[in-house]
């Protein structure tokens, strides 16, 4: 069995989760659970960021201790994992004191390894990034992602020396072609590495909240150092008394957007391999969901809400919506119109009312018991669905998810097709045609089965819903993907139940 350890970013605790967060917190989940019916040993993490000037000087702003502002807000972000369906095996804050313990070792290993300066620096500080920025990296004089006035901080800090680790970060990306993706980003990480690094300061003297650095509890660890060290102290303490670290470093891929590249791709590698680790096998970047400016606003009433959206229709149709819509690894714009034009259109009509068709046509013309298969058309359409199954599995295991998800669409849409093309009530009148009928209402079952089986990672609840219809097993040994054949579609009785995705009044 291989394993495939997946993590999120651990997100800041500032202010509550958002779509953003929900975003790539869905996404680690859709390849968790497409892994897990690989039959992978699937290890996913995700959890919280807490320490830092962010966290602390948001606590300030509402008049609470940075304790009593994260003890507060980091169940909301465990609440949203929980809300989007997620299927993390451990949530982790940085406030953990086994994390924070650990973080002490990994330092003391970087000093250790002779990887620590002590310097006096000064720099053009940004808070809301929690780094540094030179003067010819600004826009207008201000951080080119928050577009906030950086402000002017100089210190005696603890330098991690990175410079030394430039030439072995330009091997390893020649070496592995493919451990940043897509392409774009991992140009940008090596054109960066190539421009020359500098060390980095490493530690903090201004700031309390953070982890003592265990040589001089004057000063913290620097929140990203601290927060990057999750991705492996996590797998000491996730399950009390099992090995973890062995089973599931390195990570097969971190999810992340471009905003944190640097960190992950740059830093993080170089701060593992002095401590004595290996890096990460991949990385993968994605897009923003876009949801400010022109096209989207609070005053337009057009802002996604991700809670609202998940109480009101459920979480699937997000999940499908998010996905469908913006090609994931590009930047897209998200609206409730788009959602809501997608959701009829292809959740409500094209899958909904496909299900319905189906169950009520069997419920009809075969007393409800799922006809056996029969020779018609030489197998055509096991075929297309087994080629459909093979395509988007593919997909989906080299993370292009909305290409596995177009994938099965023109399925779906081959199967409306065939409901049309074939017209099983028409074929219903003649009694000659019933070995046909047979075949067709088969086929109609055997395909929607795969259609269930294969978008399982993107729409769990929904999939198993569509299988229970179609009176077909749905534990988990029966949704891995080995068993999504035509063939394996058992004898049974179909469900019938009201519509999977009522149709929205868009006028209401
Ligand atoms: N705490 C750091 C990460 C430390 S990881 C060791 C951090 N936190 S964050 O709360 O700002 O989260 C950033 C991440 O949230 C992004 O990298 C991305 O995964 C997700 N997103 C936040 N807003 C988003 C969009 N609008 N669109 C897409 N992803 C978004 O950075």
């Amino acid at each position: 069995m291989s394993t495939y350890s997946i993590t999120t970013p651990i997100y800041y605790v500032n202010a509550e989760p958002h779509l953003g967060h929900a975003y790539t917190t869905i996404a680690a989940d859709i390849m968790a659970r497409h892994h897990r019916r690989l039959g992978d040993d699937v290890f996913f993490l995700t959890g919280t960021d807490e320490h830092g000037n962010k966290v602390a000087q948001a606590a300030e702003e509402r008049g609470l201790t940075p304790r009593e502002h994260v003890d507060g807000l980091a169940p909301r972000f465990r609440e949203m994992t929980g809300s989007v369906n997620a299927s993390n095996d451990f949530f982790i804050r940085t406030t953990d004191p086994e994390h924070e313990a650990y973080v002490q070792r990994f330092v003391e290993r970087l000093r250790a390894a002779g990887d620590i300066e002590k310097r006096t620096y000064g720099g053009l500080y940004c808070t809301a990034c929690e780094g540094f920025y030179n003067e010819h990296d600004l826009v207008d004089g201000k951080c080119p992602v928050h577009g906030t006035e950086p402000v002017w901080l100089e210190e005696e800090n603890y330098f991690f020396l990175l410079s030394r680790y430039q030439e072995r970060l330009r091997q390893h990306y020649l070496e592995h072609p493919d451990w940043v993706r897509p392409r774009s980003r991992y140009n940008e990480a090596l054109s960066f590495i190539e421009g020359g690094l500098d060390d980095i300061s490493i530690s903090r003297k201004s700031i309390t909240w953070g982890i003592p650095v265990p040589w001089d509890p004057e000063q913290v660890i620097y929140v990203w150092v601290d927060a990057l060290i999750n991705y492996v102290s996590a797998l000491t303490y996730a399950q009390p008394g099992a090995d973890l670290e062995s089973r599931y470093w390195p990570a097969d891929i971190h999810l992340l957007a471009k905003d944190i590249l640097k960190f992950h791709a740059v830093i993080w590698p170089a701060l593992l391999w002095s401590a004595g680790y290996e890096a990460p096998r991949s990385e993968f970047i994605h897009g923003y969901l876009l949801m400010g400016g022109e096209k989207m606003s609070k005053t337009r009433g057009n802002v996604l809400d991700p809670f609202a959206v998940i109480e009101q229709r459920g979480v699937d149709p997000l999940r499908f919506y998010l996905f469908r819509e913006v090609t994931f690894g590009q930047d897209g714009v998200i609206s409730l119109e788009g959602f809501e034009q997608r959701y009829n259109s292809e959740l409500a009509n094209e899958l909904g009312n496909l299900v319905s068709r189906v169950v009520s046509m069997i419920g009809k013309y075969r007393s409800g018991r799922l006809p056996g298969a029969t020779d018609i058309d030489g197998g055509a359409l096991a075929r297309e669905g087994e080629a459909m199954v093979a395509a988007a599995g593919g997909q989906f295991s080299a993370v292009e998810i909305t290409a596995a998800l177009e994938t099965v669409w023109e399925f779906v849409r081959r199967l409306n097709r065939y409901v049309e093309e074939e017209a099983p009530w028409k074929l219903a009148k003649d009694t000659d045609q019933a070995e046909r009928l047979d075949g067709v209402l088969h086929g109609l079952a055997a395909g929607l089965r795969l259609v269930a089986l294969t978008l399982h990672p993107v729409i769990p609840d929904t999939a198993i819903e569509i299988l229970r219809r179609l009176g077909q097993p749905h534990e988990p040994a029966d949704l891995l993907l080995a068993e999504a054949r035509f063939d394996r579609l058992v004898a049974a009785d179909v469900v019938a139940a009201p519509s999977l995705f009522p149709r929205i009044d868009v006028e209401a």
